[in-house]
């Protein structure tokens, strides 16, 4: 048997299978901002609607801080425990993806999507200011050297990213749709990515 089939039996033996998911809150589009006539004031009040998104637990459990991702809705510390390793895809007899396939493993309530691995601590987001945030996001010494475009489209179509609106089990999705939150950051950026104060 492979070995991932066995972790998977394991699990699905050791957790209950979870119920429907949960209602997600909803998220404003960018003409709901076309009142603030300064454009600067504009542009932050765009990013701290995607914030919702952003400071979710969806997007925050995989952007720690230490070695450790967290699980739920209350962030705590991942169980079993697994680190983020040389790598950031876990250490070498724990990688993610012995557990983590490339979708939901509904019967064993395992989240799961292409690459699954946790973010470099330069991307960590866990604990931090949105506007501290958004001066990372933006630098490209942090960023994952990602021009304001390229960190668009990571936003609109990454598959990890993607994975915060479906996210199995009983966990809440993220805030809106990934389409609502790709306009967001796209009028962000065209508004002059302007940051909340850290
Ligand atoms: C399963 C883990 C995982 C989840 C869930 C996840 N991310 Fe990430 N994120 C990563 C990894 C890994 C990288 C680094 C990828 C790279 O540089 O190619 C990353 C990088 C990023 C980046 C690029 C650079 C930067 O400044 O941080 C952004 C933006 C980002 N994620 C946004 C999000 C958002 C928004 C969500 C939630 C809707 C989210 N992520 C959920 C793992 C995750
Ligand atoms: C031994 C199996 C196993 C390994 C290895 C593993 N995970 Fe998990 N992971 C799980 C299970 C099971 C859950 C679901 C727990 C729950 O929701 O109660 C989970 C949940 C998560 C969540 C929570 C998602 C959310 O928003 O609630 C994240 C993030 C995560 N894992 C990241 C990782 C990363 C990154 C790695 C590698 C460094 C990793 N996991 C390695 C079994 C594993």
């Amino acid at each position: 048997m492979r070995l991932t089939t066995f972790v998977g039996l394991l699990l699905a033996t050791c957790l209950a299978a979870p119920a429907a998911m949960a209602q997600s809150a909803p998220l404003k589009s960018p003409a709901d901002f076309a009142g603030i006539a300064d454009e600067a004031a504009r542009s932050r009040a765009l990013f701290e609607e995607a914030g919702k998104v952003i400071q979710s637990p969806r997007c925050q459990n995989c952007h720690p801080v230490g070695a450790r991702p967290t699980q739920g809705d209350d962030m705590h510390p991942h169980l079993p425990l697994v680190v983020r390793g040389a790598d950031d895809q876990g250490a070498i007899a724990m990688r993610c993806i012995t557990c983590h396939q490339t979708a939901n493993f509904q019967p064993a309530g395992v989240p799961g999507a292409p690459k699954w691995h946790v973010a470099p601590v330069a991307m960590a987001w866990q604990g931090k200011s949105l506007g501290a945030i958004c001066e990372q996001i933006k630098d490209p010494a942090r960023n994952g050297k990602r021009s304001l475009a390229q960190i668009h489209d990571h936003m609109a179509h990454d598959e990890l990213v993607g994975w915060g609106w479906h996210p199995g089990g009983t966990r809440i999705a993220a805030p809106g749709t990934q389409v609502q939150f790709g306009e967001l950051i796209d009028a962000w950026i065209k508004t002059g990515a302007a940051c909340p104060t850290p």
